[in-house]
């Protein structure tokens, strides 16, 4: 009987040791304001928490003709990228909006936004809020 139960008990050893190691390695997913993860700020408001970013940050580049607009909430929604096209904000999708992908680290095109250093993470969380929450006129 020893003789077959060992190699069963080594068995299962290993498979308990696999279970639990992948348990270890489960990642918490970023606060993307979805349901389980309620964003920090409830309600974003695009007047009071977001154009003042813009403008402490982004407008100095962004704020003439063609490209990317931040001086307002009008020319933000009408601007066209070079790269992103009119996908530089997804109302309801922060991950699908350029805008978003040029802030965080690594975008897709180009390099990180601002150029001359970075948002902090509260400012990126509050801009992913606002497109998440429908990027209203708000
Ligand atoms: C010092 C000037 C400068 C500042 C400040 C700056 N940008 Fe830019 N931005 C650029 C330049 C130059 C490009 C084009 C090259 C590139 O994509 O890396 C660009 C490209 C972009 C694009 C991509 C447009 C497209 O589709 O090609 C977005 C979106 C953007 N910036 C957003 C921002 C935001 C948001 C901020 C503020 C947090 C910001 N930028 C601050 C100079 C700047």
């Amino acid at each position: 009987m020893r003789k077959i139960f060992s190699p069963l008990l080594i068995l299962f050893g290993i498979m308990f040791a696999a279970c639990s190691t992948n348990t270890e390695n489960l990642t918490v997913e970023p606060d993307n304001g979805g349901e389980n993860n309620p964003p920090i700020i409830e309600q974003v408001s695009y007047a009071s928490n977001v154009q003042p970013i813009f403008n402490a940050s982004c407008t100095n580049c962004h704020g003439g003709s063609g490209g990317v607009n931040l001086t307002s909430f009008s020319a933000l929604m009408s601007s066209v990228g070079n790269n992103y096209g009119d996908n530089v904000v997804v109302a309801g999708n922060a991950d699908a909006s350029g805008l978003v992908d040029k802030i965080e680290p690594n975008p897709q095109h180009g390099s990180r936004m601002p150029t001359n250093g970075s948002l902090s993470n509260t400012e990126i969380q509050t801009i992913r809020t606002w497109i998440n929450e429908g990027a209203l006129n708000n």
